[in-house]
């Protein structure tokens, strides 16, 4: 068990296509996680996952953060960032090195130089690695090794899960973050649906395979877990917004109306909902107009049906040993309501909607929504990265301190 450091303080910043959500965490001792800093802001320079526009977007992660460190009662300075966006690509590599010519013990050193083995696939010089996650070791030929560190091998493999996106989509967010004044942690941009999984899945789920949906505003995150590794990620560019706008464009509403219709009233399964039910909405000329809540529903309706649809296309193409249990869906779109229903009978697995959840502590209730899974999910991310930067810096000083002692027995 790894000793935490009494407080530690980390801080995860989700830029989202509607709001930017900067969330302080306080780890405690004892694992425990508090949330003491929570800002939300409206995001109106990023579209699809991506940022538009960098003053809007400044501004808001300004604002956010603000918030935050009002709550917290002191300044923030680095952050672990959430990334997402159709340009986010991901592969499975795998990386061999030769240990010695006859068995010795594996050092986490051999550990990394397995990893960077997997590293050295060709990517085109536009695209940048984001995340290179170890899937699982081989050591002389014995698959399914979960930690080599301290067995006996003479060759090492490694399957990595290689996430990476595009340098400019990277810079332009690195670059507001920072002139937004806060700096990004070392190695501090991470996938946006593996942080959601931090904070929504249980470990059961990952070790029998699950599927998780986070359904933002403007992106639809995908990220495919089996024996408690990721192995699949991709981006669709398609959330709730989407909705939002066909929700105007049928009943004649302005964005904030449509948004207010669907947030209050809507549906994805309109059989559920009765004919007689009606809501009064005031449509862009200024009228006010009695609409009935089944028909609000299908318009609903055809988009989720449309985004399972793609969804269901991807689960098909993942490679045929790659089982699935089940399905949680997370993030602001998950709240509609029938959601869950529609995701079962396109996706034909049992469905359920996954909260924020640290696996020790209680979260806060202001923060009990799935639209803060990714917020929650970069400060677990973070806690744990910094966590092992720690003890990884420890052993090297200890190392470094008994070489130095051995060097002053020698000489
Ligand atoms: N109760 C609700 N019913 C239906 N939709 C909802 C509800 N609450 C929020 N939403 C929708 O959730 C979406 C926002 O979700 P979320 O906050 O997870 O997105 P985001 O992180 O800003 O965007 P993205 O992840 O796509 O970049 C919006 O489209 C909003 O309308
Ligand atoms: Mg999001």
């Amino acid at each position: 068990m790894v000793a935490v450091k009494k407080h530690m303080i980390v801080s995860g910043l989700d830029v989202g296509t509607t709001k930017v959500c900067c969330l302080i965490g306080e780890i405690g001792n004892d694992g425990n996680l508090e949330i003491i800093g929570k800002g939300i802001a409206p995001s109106h320079g990023v579209k699809k996952g991506v940022v538009v526009d960098i003053a809007e977007t400044v501004k808001s992660i300004q604002l956010a953060a603000q918030e935050a460190e009002r709550g917290a009662g002191f300044k923030l300075h680095s952050v672990f960032v959430g990334v997402t966006g159709e340009h986010i690509s991901s592969i499975n590599s795998h990386g061999v090195i030769t240990l010695a010519h006859e068995p010795k013990e594996v050092v986490e050193d051999d550990v990394r130089r397995a990893v960077e083995a997997a590293k050295v696939v060709s990517l085109p010089a536009e695209r940048e690695v984001i995340h290179v996650i170890p899937r699982g070791f081989t050591l002389d030929g014995q698959n399914g090794v979960k930690n080599p560190v301290g067995m006996l091998g003479m060759r090492l493999e490694v399957n990595t899960h290689i996430v990476t996106g595009m340098g400019t989509f990277l810079h332009n967010l690195t670059k507001c973050v920072e002139t937004a004044g806060l700096e990004i942690e070392e190695n501090g941009l991470v996938l946006e649906p593996l942080a959601s999984s931090l904070s929504v899945l249980n470990e059961a789920e990952k070790e029998l395979g699950i599927l998780l949906i986070d359904i933002g505003g403007g992106t639809t995150d995908l990220a495919v877990f089996r024996n408690r590794h990721i192995f699949h990620s991709s981006v669709i560019p398609v959330g709730g917004n989407h909705v939002t706008y066909d929700l105007a464009v049928a009943f004649r509403l302005s964005p904030e109306e449509a948004e207010r219709v669907k947030v209050s009233y809507g549906s994805a399964v309109p059989s559920q909902i009765s004919e007689e039910d009606k809501i009064e909405v005031t449509t862009l000329s200024g009228m006010k107009e009695s609409i009935s809540r089944r028909q609000v529903a299908e318009t609903i309706a055809p988009r989720m049906e449309e985004l399972f649809a793609l969804i269901k296309r991807e689960i098909e193409q993942l490679p045929k040993d790659s089982s699935l249990a089940g399905v949680t869906i997370t993030g602001g779109t998950s709240l509609l309501p029938g959601i869950s229903d529609v995701a079962a009978e396109i996706l034909k697995f049992p469905v359920r909607v996954g909260y924020p959840q640290p696996s020790t502590g209680t979260l806060n209730d202001a923060i009990h929504n799935p639209a803060y899974s990714t917020g929650v999910g970069l400060v677990i991310y973070g806690a744990k990265s910094l966590q092992n930067r720690r003890l990884y810096r420890r052993r090297e000083t200890f190392l470094a301190k008994a070489f130095r002692s051995l060097f002053r027995e020698f000489f």
